[in-house]
């Protein structure tokens, strides 16, 4: 009867041949532009390390994959169901082939502010002040730094909520070995110290989910234009220029997706550049490069035609960086006027 259904299900969904969420393609899809396709770290940390897999329950990945790190680069994600988070979780698993751990949630207690007092002295200048996180995030390809992976936010509501007391004291106990996060134990803290440091990141527990989302910020900037999409195109490459930016080129949105000759002749990509603002921004991060060059997308939709362009403080939100959120305003206003000019 099972096999009669699935049969039956496969032919009509030719499309949809897995019924149960794969969790390596999810994981591709969602996880891998930050944490690298194996779970290698990048802009986000290293997954696959087993000192960490090895070291953390399903529950905190479940819960850190649902609940992000507000405010910090790791996304919410609210779009995935239970059944693909929980099909992610066991994909990750597959990376060293171990079971996660299990830990009662909160069972350490601790001398808080002697906690705080190691804390100051022994952590803050890699999880900041207050447990705030490192400056930056992932794993820093970038600017020599002295670390060369960027410490977690640990005040993070996402984190607290995830995150069992037992863990935190094995994390301090053990180290991350491939990180530099080192045992604590090794370095000579007694198990009292370690309960007491629990017991002081403990206490930002924040409160529980939800937590106010940091990014509020459409993705697109979009205006609509009263010209055609010839003269809107031409509009855009003369705002371009009085803007004193390069124009690159100007393409259809398929060209090089369909054969040559078929393209859609209602939608355009304008790629222009200003190389001064491009470096600035570089030196910043090399990560800007994920959304250089400049482009703006011309599109006609039942006959209304509207430029749109991605909203760079949207960009601003996802990277913890004030330098760059101050380059990403700055793009924001010229994207803005450009779009503004080119539809009056
Ligand atoms: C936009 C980049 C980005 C994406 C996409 C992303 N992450 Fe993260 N993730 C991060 C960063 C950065 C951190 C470190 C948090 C911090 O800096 O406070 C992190 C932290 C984590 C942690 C906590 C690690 C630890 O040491 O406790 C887990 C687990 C995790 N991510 C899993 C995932 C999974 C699974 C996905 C896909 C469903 C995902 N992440 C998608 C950037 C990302
Ligand atoms: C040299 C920098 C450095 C110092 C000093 C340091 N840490 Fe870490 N810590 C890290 C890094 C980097 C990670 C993430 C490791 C990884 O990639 O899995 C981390 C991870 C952690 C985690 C797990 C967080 C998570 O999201 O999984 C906790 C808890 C933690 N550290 C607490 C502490 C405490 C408490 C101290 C002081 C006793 C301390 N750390 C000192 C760099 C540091």
């Amino acid at each position: 009867m099972k096999t009669l259904i699935s049969i039956a299900l496969l032919m009509l969904s030719p499309i949809m041949v897995n019924a149960s969420p794969n969790g390596q393609q999810l994981f591709e899809n969602n996880c891998s532009v930050c944490h690298g396709t194996k779970g290698g770290g990048g802009v986000g940390i290293p997954l696959a390390l087993p000192s960490f897999i090895n070291s953390v329950s399903d529950n905190y990945l479940r819960k850190t994959i649902r609940y992000g790190r507000p405010g910090r680069v790791m996304p919410s994600f609210n779009n995935l169901s239970d059944d693909e988070i929980l099909s992610i979780v066991n994909y990750m698993r597959t990376w060293t082939g171990k079971k996660g751990k299990t830990f009662s949630k909160h069972n350490i207690t601790g001398n808080p502010q002697a906690g705080g007092k190691l804390f100051n002295k022994l952590c803050i200048s890699c999880h900041g002040v207050g447990g705030i996180g490192g400056a930056g995030t992932g794993v820093t390809f970038s600017r020599p730094r002295n670390s060369p992976i960027i410490a977690p936010s640990l005040n993070n509501p996402g984190f607290l909520s995830s995150a069992e007391d037992e863990f935190i004291k094995e994390t301090l106990v053990n180290g991350r070995a491939g990180t530099p996060m080192i045992s604590y134990k090794q370095f000579g803290l007694s198990d009292q110290d370690i309960n007491n440091l629990v017991s002081y990141i403990r206490g930002f527990e924040a409160g529980p989910y939800p937590f106010k989302s940091y990014d509020t910020e459409s993705a697109v900037i979009k205006v609509d234009s009263p010209y055609s999409i010839e003269e809107t195109i031409n509009n855009v490459k003369d705002a371009i220029i009085g803007k004193n930016f390069k124009l690159i080129r100007v393409q259809e949105l398929n060209q090089g997706l369909v054969e040559a000759g078929k393209e859609n002749k209602k939608s355009y990509i304008i790629y222009f550049c200003n190389f001064n603002f491009l470096n600035k921004a570089l030196a910043i991060d090399p990560r800007v490069g994920m959304f250089l060059p400049c482009r703006v997308t011309v599109i006609e939709q039942n006959g209304k035609v509207s430029i749109i362009s991605t909203n760079p403080l949207k960009l601003a939100s996802l990277f913890n960086n004030h330098e760059l959120s101050e380059a990403c305003k700055e793009m924001h206003t010229i994207y803005s006027e450009l779009l503004e000019e080119a539809s009056l």
